[in-house]
């Protein structure tokens, strides 16, 4: 317990960084909880003991390198499926000049080639047409920034977020006319299908930035079970499951839904010294069940009222999850995070977070309140710093021989 009251004692949120800085030597034996599949056991549990670790690992083999995902429907796919294990989320900013016809040009080639590639059939021109056979459920999901319903002379659906207090946002990761997100269970496929996009979109528009991300791989563990991110941490437990769930938080009667990428690097080596029950709190959830802390297993809805032995609310109210929880299903967003890790430092301290990726009916009515709760107070943002922000609407998807846009472009 003096981990919990040291957190609520203390000189407030804002000094906890460096408290834990200090305590990181006796913070130590209690810190290696973020385990996998194996469970350690041994594992210090102030605020109460934690389940079993479930056995996560896949049994079966599996064959995914001949999968695949439809790219025609109503829909874009890439959105309610379950992630694929990569991901690289390619943003444009259009050329001087691209017009709404040119748009059309564009966005007819771009569709062409997804569809082939997503069938597994090389794209036209194709000039490596032997990586296109293994499609490894790859999607190619079309997102329009504000950026180019300006240059078709329409109004946006979406518009750039506000300013959060906790942001860094930095050029290079932000902002971004039309985003083309690549999702295959193979690195290879993302690689070869971002190569043929990238190509066939040049005349029109230049890179602006490229995030590739990835999750575990196809076979590594039970697909039931939630995914650990590079923190350790079981995410994506209380997203919405199933069309029931989906389809009244993210998709719109016309097919069309929205997308909020953000890159939120983690402070790891912060967050590595931290003690278990203070990395609990933080979150509202154990680390190594994932049970929220009024509870006992991982699915568990969070009791906001359930106070602790102390008296203390078991969810502190500056917890991730007290501060980003919603009730009401049409006000639900749908996460569909990738982890990144890039290149240490010279030092060896590493470049690593999440792309957190967010599907919603309504960025303002939906993604704004929730990200603005966590700004004010989420005591996980001592260890998260947001460097790059985007937003996009993703229209609805088009029939065979049609392309994406068609109903706003054509
Ligand atoms: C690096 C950044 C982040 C990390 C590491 C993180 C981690 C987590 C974890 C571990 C959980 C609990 C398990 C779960 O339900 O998935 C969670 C829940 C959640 N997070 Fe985050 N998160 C991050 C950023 C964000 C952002 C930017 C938003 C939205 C603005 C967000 C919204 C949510 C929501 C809505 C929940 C579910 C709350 C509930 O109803 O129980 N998270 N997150």
């Amino acid at each position: 317990m003096t981990t919990r009251r040291r957190l609520l004692a203390g000189a407030g949120i804002a000094g906890l960084g460096a408290a834990a800085g200090a305590g990181a030597v006796a913070a130590l034996p209690d810190s290696s909880g973020s385990s996998g599949p194996s469970g350690r056991s041994g594992l210090s549990h102030p605020s109460g003991p934690s389940g079993p670790a479930t056995p996560v690992a896949a049994t079966t083999d599996l064959d995914t390198g001949t999968a695949t995902v439809a790219f025609h429907g109503p829909r874009q796919a890439g959105v309610s499926e379950d992630p694929p294990a990569h991901a690289a989320f390619v943003a444009f900013t259009l050329a001087a000049g691209t017009d709404r016809r040119a748009l059309g040009r564009m966005l007819r080639l771009l569709s062409d080639d997804a569809a082939r590639l997503t069938r597994g059939e090389p794209a036209l021109g194709d000039t490596d047409a032997t990586l296109a056979g293994l499609p490894a459920r790859l999607t190619v999901t079309f997102g329009f920034g504000p950026g180019l319903y300006r240059a078709a002379g329409l109004k946006s659906p979406v518009a750039d977020l506000p300013a959060f207090k906790i942001d860094r946002l930095e050029r290079r990761w932000s902002g971004g006319d039309l985003l083309l997100q690549i999702c295959a269970d193979d690195p290879l496929t993302v690689a070869h299908t971002q190569r043929m996009l990238i190509k066939d979109a040049r005349p029109f528009a230049a890179i602006r930035w490229v995030q590739q991300g990835f999750r575990r791989s196809p076979g590594v563990q039970a697909p039931e079970h939630t995914q650990r991110n590079v923190l350790g941490q079981l995410d994506g437990t209380a997203n919405p499951r199933g069309t029931a769930e989906i389809d009244p938080a993210v998709w719109n009667e016309d097919g069309s839904t929205t997308l909020v990428v953000r890159r939120i690097r983690a402070e790891i080596e912060k967050w590595d010294i931290l003690a278990v029950s203070d990395k609990e709190n933080a979150v509202g959830r154990r680390l190594e069940s994932g049970a929220p802390l009024s509870g006992q297993q991982e699915h568990d809805e969070p009791n906001f009222t359930a106070v602790d032995a102390s008296g203390l609310p078991s969810m502190p109210d500056f917890s991730h999850v007290t501060r980003a929880h919603v009730t009401d299903p049409t006000l639900k967003i749908l996460r569909r995070p990738y982890n990144y890790d890039g290149m240490p430092d010279a030092a060896g301290h590493p470049d690593a977070g999440l792309i957190f990726a967010s599907y919603q009916k309504d960025i303002a009515r939906q993604y704004v309140p929730i990200q603005q709760r966590l700004a004010d107070k989420d005591l996980l943002n001592e260890w998260i710093t947001p460097i790059g922000s985007a937003v996009f609407a993703v229209p609805p998807g088009c029939t065979d021989g049609s392309w994406i846009g068609a109903t706003l472009l054509a």
